[in-house]
């Protein structure tokens, strides 16, 4: 049965897809197998995802230290991006889904910059979910590049955010909840100015076998959470909870 989430919409959660080369190795498969398992996670995902009021998602493919990876591992996981991408359009489109890539495209290869650039035109109108896939992403690099824009000036929180959101192409909404698969319990480098007040969940289950029950869990328990930015708890203020990120910003 659908959760009710009214009131409760927007929200923007985050995923670390971990434990896929773990899974495909505890079944004798090759790590690339684990892979393409969690691609068809992240479809489940996609699909649970704008039920539970999340608006926006955004899950790390490939982070800028992944290129240590062994060359075969990277070639194929760059294969698999591209093939999902072309796949998925059609898919996007029908649900409305609206992609954006996120991180560095320089290194990318050329027919899989060709299939981000395909995707996110296709996709550029829909309005029920934004999916920021994070490839070749790194957190401290995007704010590096972002600060290098300031060139001297004294800029706002609110300003900042709005470079770092240029510099992502895709945005930089702050994080409402961050979950990480696979039983780590880092952020590896992942929207570190967006994660400032995000509420972290942790599971050991592999990302490969986390579905859409899984994110309903993990939102139930982001939901029980008070979240203060700061502040005391609304109890001890006395007055009703009326923290946002409106409120954080100004
Ligand atoms: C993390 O597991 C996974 C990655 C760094 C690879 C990227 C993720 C995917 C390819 C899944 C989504 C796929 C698409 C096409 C969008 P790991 O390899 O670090 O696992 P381990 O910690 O068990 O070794």
């Amino acid at each position: 049965m659908p959760i009710n989430f009214t009131g409760q919409s927007k929200l923007h959660v985050a995923v670390i897809m971990d434990g896929n080369g773990r899974w495909a190795t505890e079944r004798g498969l090759p790590r690339i197998a684990g892979h393409q398992a969690g691609s068809e996670s992240l479809r489940r995902v996609v699909r649970a995802a704008p039920e539970l009021g999340v608006s926006t998602l955004t899950a790390y493919a490939f982070s800028c230290d992944n290129w240590k990876r062994p060359a075969e591992e990277v070639d194929a996981i760059m294969a698999l991006l591209a093939w999902y991408l072309a796949d998925e359009i059609p898919r996007l489109l029908e649900d409305r889904v609206r992609l954006s890539v996120i991180g560095r495209r320089d290194r990318l290869p050329e027919a899989l910059v060709a299939v981000i650039h395909q995707a996110e035109s296709a996709t550029s109108g829909c309005d029920k979910l934004h999916l920021r896939l994070a490839i070749d992403y790194s957190g401290r690099e995007s704010i590096l590049t972002a600060t290098g824009q300031c060139a001297g000036r004294d800029v706002t929180m609110e300003r900042f955010e709005q470079i770092l959101a240029a510099t992502n192409r895709g945005g930089a909404q702050p994080v409402d909840l961050l979950v990480r698969t696979g039983g780590e319990q880092r952020l590896s480098d992942f929207l570190l100015w967006e994660c400032a007040y995000a509420e972290l969940v942790f599971t050991r289950r592999m990302w490969p076998e986390f579905t859409g029950q899984d994110l309903t869990k993990a939102i139930h328990d982001f939901r029980r959470r008070e979240r203060r930015f700061g502040d005391v708890p609304a109890a001890l203020a006395n007055r009703p909870d009326t923290h946002s990120r409106e409120r954080w910003l100004h």
